[in-house]
Order: C-alpha cells, then sequence, then structure tokens
C-alpha cells in the first residue's frame, strides 16, 4: 500500500514540476523583436518574423543593427541567400517548429541558413579569409544585408565559375554529397535511384550521383523529366504514370528523398545487401502525408536491421572540409545548381510560399541587391 502511494505522489510531483517547467520555458520563450536598438549603430536591412505564421503575415523587411565581428569572425555582405526546407519549417506554427525554435516566439528572427557573399571586414584572429574574398556557406539568420560568421564555421571560398545566386544553392548539396559518399558508398558501375530528383537535393543528389560513376535514375513529375534529364539521369521515371517499386529494374542504392513507398516496396527493387538512404519525407513543408512518412522512416530502419538489405537514416553534418569538396566539384563542372528562379528581398514571402509547395523545382534564391 505504501509503495503504490509512493509511487503516486512521485508521478505527480514529476508532472507538476513537469507542468511548470513547461509553463515557465513558454513564457520565458522571447526574442528580440521588442527591443530598441542601440542609438549609434550602424543598420542594415534584414528579412524578419517575430510571429510564428504563414509567410505572407509574418515576414517584413526591417532595418535592424548591423552585426560587428569579433576577433574569430568575419563580417560578410550578403548578395544571395537560397532557401532551403528548414527555413520555411521555421515559420509555421506547429509543435515540433515550436520544440525546435522557440516555444512561445521564434528565438532567432531573421529565417535563411545558405549563403553567397563578399567579405567585408575580418576579426583581428581571422587568417584565412580577408576582405573582398567572395564565399559560400551556411549561417541562421543570412537573409540580411550582413552575416556574421565564424572563421571555422560553414564558410568557404565561392567557386569562381557560377555568380552569388547560383553560389547559394550549393550548401544544400552537402545533404546529397554525404547521403550518396558516406552512407549510400556509392562506387561507379552501380544502379542508384534518386527519388525526388526534380528538388532542391535532388537536383544536385543526380549529378554527384554521376560524378562518382554510377548509372542514375530520377524520380520526379512529368513536367520536370527533360531537366532531371539534362543534369546527367540515365533514366528518369514519371512518377504520375509509373511506380519505380513495380517495375523489374533493382538497385545498389536508393536515395530517398520522399519515402512514399513502404518498407517492402523499396526493399523489393534493391539488389541483394543493397541500402536505401532515408533522406526525407518529400518536397518542403508539411503536408498530409509528412506525419505518416516519418513513422515509415523509423519502421524501415528498425525492420532493415533484421534482413541483408539496409534502410538507413541519414543527417546531414554542416562542416567546412565539404563546402572546398563542393566548390571542386562545381569548378570542375561535374555540379552545377540547378536554379529555376530568384526574388528581389521584398518578395521573400513570395518565394517561401513557392518553396512549401512541395514541388519547387531545383533551387530558389533571393538576390539581396
Ligand atoms: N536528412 C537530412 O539531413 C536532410 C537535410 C535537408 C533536407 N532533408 C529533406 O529532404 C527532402 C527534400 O528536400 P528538398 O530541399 O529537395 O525539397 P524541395 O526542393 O522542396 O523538393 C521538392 C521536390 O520533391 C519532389 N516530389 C514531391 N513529391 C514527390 C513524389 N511523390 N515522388 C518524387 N518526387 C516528389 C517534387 O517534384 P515534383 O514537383 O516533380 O513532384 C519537387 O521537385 C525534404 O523532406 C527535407 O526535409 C533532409
Amino acid at each position: 500500500m505504501k509503495i503504490k502511494r509512493l509511487i503516486k505522489w512521485s508521478l505527480l510531483t514529476v508532472l507538476v514540476v513537469l507542468v511548470t517547467w513547461l509553463q515557465i520555458a513558454y513564457w520565458t520563450s522571447t526574442n528580440d523583436c521588442g527591443r530598441r536598438i542601440p542609438s549609434g549603430a550602424e543598420l542594415m536591412k534584414a528579412i524578419r518574423y517575430c510571429e510564428y505564421g504563414p509567410p505572407d503575415m509574418v515576414l517584413r523587411l526591417e532595418q535592424v543593427a548591423k552585426p560587428v565581428p569579433n576577433d574569430n569572425q568575419v563580417l560578410v555582405r550578403v548578395h544571395a541567400v537560397s532557401l532551403r526546407f528548414i527555413d520555411g519549417g521555421m515559420l509555421e506554427d506547429s509543435v515540433p517548429g515550436r520544440l525546435m525554435f522557440g516555444l512561445r516566439k521564434p528565438k532567432n528572427t531573421i529565417p535563411g541558413s545558405d549563403f553567397a557573399g563578399t567579405i567585408e571586414t575580418v576579426g583581428k584572429s581571422v587568417t584565412e579569409f580577408k576582405p573582398g574574398d567572395e564565399v559560400f556557406g551556411i549561417r541562421a539568420g543570412c537573409l540580411a544585408e550582413y552575416v556574421l560568421v565564424r572563421q571555422n564555421g560553414a564558410i568557404a571560398t565561392k567557386p569562381a565559375n557560377v555568380n552569388f545566386e547560383q553560389a547559394a544553392s550549393i550548401p544544400t548539396a552537402l545533404v546529397a554529397l554525404q547521403g550518396l559518399r558516406d552512407t549510400g558508398q556509392v562506387k561507379a558501375g552501380q544502379k542508384v535511384l534518386i527519388n525526388g530528383a526534380s528538388g532542391g537535393i535532388g537536383t544536385f543528389a543526380v549529378q554527384i550521383a554521376k560524378a562518382y560513376g554510377a548509372e542514375v535514375t530520377g524520380v520526379c513529375s512529368g513536367r520536370n523529366v527533360e531537366m532531371v534529364k539534362s543534369l546527367g539521369a540515365d533514366h528518369v521515371i514519371d512518377y504520375t504514370k509509373e511506380d519505380y517499386t513495380k517495375n523489374d529494374q533493382r538497385y545498389d542504392v536508393i536515395y530517398d528523398l520522399v519515402t512514399n513507398h513502404s518498407f517492402a516496396e523499396r526493399r523489393r527493387v534493391l539488389k541483394p545487401g543493397g541500402i536505401c538512404v532515408i533522406t526525407g519525407v518529400g518536397g518542403s513543408g508539411m503536408h498530409e502525408e509528412t506525419l505518416s512518412r516519418f513513422l515509415g522512416v523509423f519502421t524501415a530502419s528498425l525492420r532493415s536491421k533484421f534482413g541483408s538489405e539496409k534502410f538507413v537514416i541519414f543527417g546531414v553534418d554542416i562542416n567546412k572540409k565539404d563546402l572546398a569538396v563542393l566548390r571542386d566539384l562545381t569548378e570542375s563542372g561535374k555540379i552545377m545548381p540547378a536554379l529555376t528562379k530568384t526574388y528581389p528581398l521584398t518578395q521573400t514571402a513570395a518565394a517561401y510560399k513557392y518553396l512549401e509547395t512541395g514541388h519547387a523545382s531545383g533551387k530558389i534564391a533571393i538576390k539581396i541587391d
């Protein structure tokens, strides 16, 4: 009897502590939107959102204080930002979004993560970069005229053969590079299928798999077939007409950005010992199928532990070394960003809306004049 009461009170205490903690976390979760800009601070333009909500309701072009680099940072004059799936997710009023980006209000109020620009000033201890260097990289909060980046952060010199909008589109290719090279261990002569071949990551995945010497099949909708072919795919399947899991082909690697087939369906088209690199659940934004696909990701990975075909959940590692690999691949002409739309900064909300359809083709960029 005593033990039962003890357990009951312990559980009740844990519950009260948890609810209190959540309430405190919720009410203390704030951002810098209400704060005054220090007098005398230099100003810059930035896209900001102070509350969660649809892009056209919450995104505003505002003046904020221009950041000043510390000893180990560089100040980049941003010329272009390319949007990726996480940028849209940051704005959304969803439970996962609130858990990741701030319970009551978004903590970081400037969105954007993939940039390209010119170094304006460098901190005292910076040796790798100098003012005037053209760079690209990943830094949260870059949808602004300037962004600060640590010299050891995800920043590298820009490929010489692309413009700033194209360069800003390249960092997302880390997802394709690492997924195919490290997790998929793609080798020359292997058959690789890219599901979601026409999107921001897929368009790079097709080119990177080709660069590794694979025979590549891309899966996309009919309107994107020609684009995926032009990127080098040997075969393209229009998913509105044909289901890749129902034909006779067998693949060494399935690089899956959509996860719209069951474990059994995908295993059937994998060669013995083949691997499915589970990378995404479809185009950017939250869709009806997103939650069930997320569950499919985990069940497939668990079920594959008992067979010779592996289903591995892949997560990108943002690092400087692989940005340099992407620069070299670009300069050697092996990859080229499939940039399909460019928007001015004032039309950032429209760019987000397009991305959130889940059917954006290739990459889209914001140009900052
Ligand atoms: N694992 C990681 O570390 C990581 C990192 C970043 C992103 N991701 C994930 O990767 C996924 C793709 O990201 P993204 O930036 O490439 O998105 P995106 O640019 O929005 O990709 C959209 C593409 O998905 C295609 N698509 C939609 N439904 C499809 C279907 N049923 N079959 C084949 N293709 C379909 C669309 O092609 P159509 O218009 O032709 O239908 C469109 O071109 C997202 O789920 C994202 O969360 C994962």
